[in-house]
């Protein structure tokens, strides 16, 4: 990387304010005894980002690509409404569609910082990395840790910021996980910053199911990967042949529901919890919900937390929301 990128990424841990549960309490909360369930944030480790990735890619998830085309359509009006001197992007992956969001600082002559948080620290250097060659303007403060930690740990930022929340991944809160987070974000804002929020909204449920059984098979992958990730960190001995993908859309609770079902009866070692997990065959354990929402849903859910809601985007076929919110009370000032 050329010097001149190289002093525009900087790296910073962010210190949990609230409690968190490592990989060992939540196995050992979730895994041995029914109902059976393991938070999502352990899909990411280096390989799972790849794969979440090739997920973005395939025909049968529209998230991405529907959010991206609202993203390019609405960027610039973003932009120009709050003159972001800082953008801070919640579980930002790749960025790849955070790339609108600059582009269109680029055109409007304006610079911004951008603070991408997320816990896979991998994807976070390469990610700024490109980044920060890309965009010559660009500094970026990569910002490492748990977003269930709470907010107040985040380094201090002078001027007025933008959050962003994308890809849906509110719904993989459950609804008292959501309003807690909302909370944390709305206690940080300030007059005259926003939030804008990406959320999937509830449809057919054929096109739902798709999205999270593509023929491929990558999603397939992606759920599996999981047991490695148990293996490797708890000294587990899952064998992934004996476990199948199940993703299904479960319309009274308005969520996708992703289950790693066991193919036999099984047991398996957790060396690091020194246990025992017994599985009947056709027992599942829940890796993941994904909730959709209706357009009032999501506002009611925003409003809850003290934010007011500035715009509503959708496409035609309204398969997807981005809201952009800012805290009641205070003006939005506009320079
Ligand atoms: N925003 C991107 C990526 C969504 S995937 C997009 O819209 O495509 C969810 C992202 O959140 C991943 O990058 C994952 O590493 C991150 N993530 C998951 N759980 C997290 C947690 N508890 N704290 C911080 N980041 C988390
Ligand atoms: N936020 C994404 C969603 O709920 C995450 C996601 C997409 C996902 N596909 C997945 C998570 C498959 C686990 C498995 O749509």
């Amino acid at each position: 990387m050329e010097e001149n990128a190289e002093s525009r990424l900087t790296s910073h841990k962010v210190p949990a304010r609230l409690p968190v549960q490592d990989i060992l309490e939540d196995a050992s909360a979730g895994l041995i005894d029914a109902p059976r369930f393991m938070p999502p944030k352990y899909f990411y480790d280096e390989r799972g980002s790849q794969l979440f990735d090739a997920i973005c890619e395939t025909r049968e998830y529209y998230p991405t690509r529907t959010e991206e085309a609202l993203l390019q359509v609405c960027a610039r009006d973003i932009i120009e409404q709050l003159r972001p001197d800082h953008i801070v992007e919640f579980g930002s992956g790749t960025a790849r569609k955070t790339r609108h969001l600059f582009d269109a600082c680029d055109r409007a002559g304006e610079t911004t910082s951008y603070w991408p948080f997320d816990v896979c620290e991998e994807m976070l250097r390469d990610s700024g990395q490109q980044l920060v060659e890309e965009y010559e303007w660009l500094q970026v403060n990569a910002l490492v840790g748990d977003y269930h930690g709470g907010l107040a740990g985040l380094p201090p930022r002078e001027g007025r910021c933008l959050y962003l929340f994308l890809g849906g991944t509110i719904g993989n809160f459950t609804g008292e996980e959501a309003a807690a987070f909302l909370d944390e974000v709305r206690a940080i804002m300030r007059p005259g910053d926003g939030l804008l929020l990406g959320a999937d909204r509830v449809k057919d449920a054929g096109v739902l199911h798709a999205a999270y059984n593509d023929e491929s098979g990558v999603t397939a992958r992606f759920n599996l990967n999981l047991l490695q990730v148990l293996n490797r960190e708890l000294d587990a001995e899952f064998c992934d042949t004996n476990f199948e993908h199940r993703a299904l859309f479960n319309a009274e609770a308005s969520q996708i529901e992703m289950y790693l079902v066991s193919r036999c009866r099984q047991s398996v070692h957790i060396g690091a919890l020194d246990r025992t997990l017994e599985l009947e065959d056709g027992e599942r354990i829940l890796t993941e919900i994904s909730r959709k929402f209706t357009p009032a849903r999501l506002e009611s859910l925003l409003n809850d937390a003290g934010l007011a809601i500035q715009r509503h985007f959708e496409p035609d076929n309204g398969w997807f929301s981005l809201v952009l919110a800012g805290p009641e009370g205070g003006p939005v000032t506009q320079s």
